[in-house]
């Protein structure tokens, strides 16, 4: 991590840590990934986590998911830890990648089915009204969507799981 990487919160009573860390710490071999970031986010908190490019925005997020092992320091959410208890942090959060890849063949409707079948618990009417707010046509193959259409196929999966986190 490159000075600069900002945090920005606002809104809401800490009442709950949601997610923490301490002093994680990730090197890529040579090339240091994130350092000493201590940082917590409790329940109603928004968080905005700027930085320029490289600062180790998505080296974070990759950590606190229990994606890549940490160097030193710890990571948790909702009191768990994300190295050993990464299956039961998964069940809690929604996370949207800035990249993700879907199935071609599929079309919108099938996708989010599938997702939501995946996480484990899908509220489908929340599902069916986001997709209404969002304009989205869901009966074309994922092939032929626009990159931001295809974003939204997340997005709305992500937040109709209602994760706690999301
Ligand atoms: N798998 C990897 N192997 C080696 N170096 C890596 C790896 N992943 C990330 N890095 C390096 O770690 C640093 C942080 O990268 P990271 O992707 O976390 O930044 P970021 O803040 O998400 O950037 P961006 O805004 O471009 O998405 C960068 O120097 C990057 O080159
Ligand atoms: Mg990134």
């Amino acid at each position: 991590m490159k000075a600069g990487l900002r945090t920005m919160e606002n809104s809401g009573k800490a009442t709950q840590a949601v997610l923490r860390t301490e002093h994680l710490t990730k090197h890529y071999g040579a090339v240091v990934g994130l350092e000493d970031l201590s940082l917590e986010m409790n329940a109603g908190e928004v968080l905005g986590y700027l930085g320029p490019n490289g600062a180790g925005k998505t080296t974070t997020i990759r950590l606190l998911l229990g994606l890549i092992k940490p160097t030193a320091g710890r990571a948790e959410i909702f009191g768990l830890d994300a190295q050993a208890e990464k299956v039961a942090v998964h069940a809690r959060v929604a996370y949207v990648p800035g990249e993700a890849t879907l199935w071609p063949s599929l079309t919108g409707a099938e996708t989010l089915h599938l997702l939501g079948r995946m996480h484990g618990e899908t509220d489908v009417a929340y599902r069916d009204l986001l997709v209404k707010r969002f304009d989205f046509d869901t009966s074309r193959r994922v092939r032929a969507y626009s990159k931001g259409n295809r974003q939204k196929i997340n997005l709305i999966a992500a937040l109709a799981s209602r994760a706690d986190l999301r």
